[in-house]
């Protein structure tokens, strides 16, 4: 039977997406940049590092979205609470983004609302469809991240990583993705099944759109 939110658990999603899309997000653990200095880079090189770190922006916000909805909808308290831990390390993601495209003089994507609002949609369908999809959903997600951190971080991978010398974009980029290898193997560890193949490809379809107009605008 499908779990039916509360009105305070929807008030409280709401209040949790208006942070997310419009206030600044805070984290318990330290930037993992701090103490890095700011390396000397050119105004394109800048521009794209920039382009870079809005895309994970982006991407934070959704997963944001995507493990609110998961939770109102999840049937397990462990399941749920998994969630909830795992969108409590996104919202510091979320904090080392938003610092990071400040420093280097640039902003938050302007489709970060309707990304939020669409993958909250896609949270509740899998929370819906029961734990074991819920949380094959929520490893898919973090393996496909991780996938897309890295291609950041390599210099083989990727046409375009993060400039070598960003020291401070590279260590926030490797910290959130050893978070995401983490929240996939919890996510497994909990029962999560493997998503058919379209799905998954779906999945890759959309984060492809996500990420190019997020590195833009
Ligand atoms: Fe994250
Ligand atoms: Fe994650």
């Amino acid at each position: 039977m499908l779990a039916i939110p509360t009105p305070e658990a929807l008030i409280t999603q709401f209040d949790r997406a208006l942070r997310t899309v419009f206030a600044s997000a805070q984290t318990r653990r330290p930037y993992p940049d701090a103490g890095l200095p700011e390396a000397a880079m050119s105004e394109a090189e800048r521009a794209h590092a920039a382009g870079l770190m809005r895309v994970n922006h982006c991407g934070e916000v959704c997963a944001q979205a995507l493990y609110a909805g998961q939770a109102l909808t999840a049937r397990n308290p462990v399941a749920q609470q998994a969630l909830l831990e795992a969108a409590e390390e996104e919202t510091e993601h979320l904090a080392w983004c938003e610092k990071r495209l400040d420093a280097l003089g640039s902003h938050k994507s302007v489709f970060n609302p309707l990304w939020y609002a669409g993958s909250f949609g896609l949270g509740v369908l899998a929370g819906a469809l029961g734990d074991k999809w819920n949380l094959g959903f929520l490893a898919e997600t973090e393996r496909q991240v991780e996938g897309h951190l890295d291609s950041h971080l390599s210099h083989l991978g990727h046409i375009n990583p993060l400039p070598a010398q960003d020291a401070k974009s590279r260590a926030v980029v490797e910290q959130m993705k050893a978070d995401e290898i983490k929240h996939a193997h919890t996510a497994v560890a909990h029962g999560g099944a493997e998503l058919p193949l379209p799905v998954r490809q779906a999945m890759q379809a959309t984060s492809k759109i996500m990420t190019a107009l997020a590195y833009r605008i």
